[in-house]
């Protein structure tokens, strides 16, 4: 019998073994060096990158093995985009995945140090599958495209300027959102199409960059109305910082409905998919009605 939550934690446990893996492999030295990338690492997270890139590689029929290490590399890039995105530089946030920011325990400098480490990690573990073949080649282009400067920073720098300049206005709105959040969460489902020759590939990203735009409006939501308990990282920030987002331009109610909005436009996308796309539909709701 199918159950969400089962078939969330088979991932899950895929996933975790893969990192467990990897934490074999990576010694780093110096000693702070190691510490602070395991450190955000082993903090949890939902993980719902990974999840989400194994899921659709079921769904596209790609090898789930090489999707690990794919999966591997998004994980490592979130993580250090987190940690720079907590810098006091940036949204100066004291907590994150329940316990003190990395740069509160390790300090700023070994922060940035800490999520260049993970990043230049996560190149070389997509690099380390070039070799299987084109569509590995072709799947870790499209991941660095995600991540990088038109893509994930892209999203972050359009964040800071907004904020630095008061810039409250929808189209840059949509620009900061459909790059910081939604080209990782796009990244992980279309990256497997990618490796499975293209299969669904359009409908896929498109599916990701929406859901990431769900997943925004609910954390922006999470942000104005949450508690540190349930989120792991502190509330309140976006409008201490001056920050444009969904909340700061809509207000939250006015958020709801987009949210709701948008849970149909994913789901309208997966009809178009052939196969079992149960388990896509219900991350759609776990990510609409999630509480941390
Ligand atoms: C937080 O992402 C950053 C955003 C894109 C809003 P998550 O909410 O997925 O963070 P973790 O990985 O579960 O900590
Ligand atoms: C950041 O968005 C998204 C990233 C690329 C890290 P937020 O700044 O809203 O993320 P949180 O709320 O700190 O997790
Ligand atoms: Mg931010
Ligand atoms: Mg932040
Ligand atoms: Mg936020």
């Amino acid at each position: 019998m199918y159950s969400f939550k089962d078939k969330y934690g088979e991932y899950l446990s895929l996933f975790e073994e893969r990192l467990e893996r990897f934490y074999a492999e990576l010694k780093c030295r110096p000693q702070v060096l190691d510490e602070s990338l395991k450190y955000s690492l082993k903090s949890g997270g939902k993980r719902v990158r990974p999840v989400l890139m194994l899921a659709a590689a079921d769904l596209v029929g790609a090898d789930r093995e090489a999707v690990l290490d794919f999966a591997l590399a998004l994980e490592l890039i979130h993580t250090y985009s987190l940690i720079h995105d907590d810098l006091p530089e940036m949204d100066n946030d004291d907590f994150r995945r329940g316990k003190p920011s990395n740069h509160k325990v390790f300090g700023t400098g070994n922060a940035v140090l800490a999520g260049d480490g993970l990043l230049n990690t996560a190149y070389y573990v997509l690099l380390c599958r070039c070799g299987d073949g084109v569509n590995f080649c072709e799947a870790a282009k499209f991941m660095c495209d995600c991540a990088g400067v038109k893509g994930m920073i892209a999203g972050q720098s359009a964040d800071l300027y907004c904020a630095e300049k008061g810039i409250k206005d929808e189209k840059y709105l949509d620009y900061i959102v459909k790059n910081k959040t939604g080209k990782l969460i796009s990244a992980a489902v279309a990256a497997p199409a990618i490796l499975a020759g293209g299969r669904y590939f359009l409908e896929l990203r498109q599916f990701g960059e929406d859901l990431g735009r769900l997943f925004q409006i609910v954390d922006d939501i999470l942000d104005e109305e949450g508690s540190l308990e349930k989120l792991g990282k502190t509330s309140g920030k976006d409008r201490e910082e001056n920050k444009l987002t969904y909340v700061t331009f809509y207000g939250a109610e006015e958020c709801r409905v987009l949210a709701d909005v948008m849970c149909d436009k994913c789901l309208k996308i997966l009809e178009g998919v052939q196969g079992d796309t149960q388990f896509l539909r219900d991350v759609v709701s776990f990510v609409r009605y999630r509480e941390g």
